[in-house]
């Protein structure tokens, strides 16, 4: 039905605001699917490493699933890091993905730091457990040029941020499917 791909970086709050949206639009009897780089790097993708290569297939993949699922009437959500600029446009050209930046500056995000990568990452090479590629810090980021929706999450709060990807997707839904979505206005 619809595929949102989100991009962001680590503890930007994507995961936590693709599945606030999807209670939110579940409410209103829309299927939700939140496909998650976590979640999918543990299954699907647990061959997978940090390379450009490798996080390009990774979206590759949770691609073919998200579609899978919006073609049996949901709307997917690939909640992932995603942070090249040419893999995004391939989900766009292939699926007619829509994409969400959710943005946060990395000083919060360093202070955040919920999963302790930043700090591993920031710490010294040598030192045992330290990150070399973490995204942002040590590795590429192509923030999107021209975004179709951007949250700030420093700025909004979670529910604001959900309450705004919300309406984004109801507006995009009622574009792509007037008739069926007509009861959503
Ligand atoms: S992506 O770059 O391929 O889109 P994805 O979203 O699937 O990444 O996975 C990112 C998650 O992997 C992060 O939220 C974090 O928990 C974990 N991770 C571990 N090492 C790294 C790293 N070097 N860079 C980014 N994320 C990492």
């Amino acid at each position: 039905m619809l595929l949102i791909q989100m991009t962001g970086l680590s503890g930007a709050g994507k995961s936590t605001l693709a599945n606030r949206v999807k209670q939110l639009l579940q409410q209103e009897g829309i299927e939700v699917s939140v496909v998650d780089g976590d979640e999918y790097r543990k299954t699907l993708c647990a061959d997978l490493g940090f390379s450009k290569e490798d996080r390009c297939e990774n979206i590759r993949r949770l691609g073919r699933v998200a579609d899978a699922l919006c073609r049996k009437g949901a709307v997917a959500i690939i909640a992932a890091i995603n942070p090249y600029q040419q893999v995004r446009e391939e989900m766009t050209n292939r699926y007619n993905a829509r994409t969400v930046f959710i943005q946060c500056p990395i000083p919060v995000l360093i202070e955040r730091d919920t999963k302790g990568l930043y700090k591993r990452a920031l710490q010294a090479q040598n030192t045992p457990g330290s990150i070399s590629n973490l995204t942002g810090i040590n590795d590429t980021y192509e923030a999107p040029s021209a975004p179709d929706l951007m949250l700030d999450t420093s700025r909004l709060t979670a529910h604001t941020a959900a309450e705004q990807l919300t309406a984004f997707i109801k507006q995009q839904l009622l574009l792509r499917h007037p008739q069926q979505l007509q009861r959503l206005i």
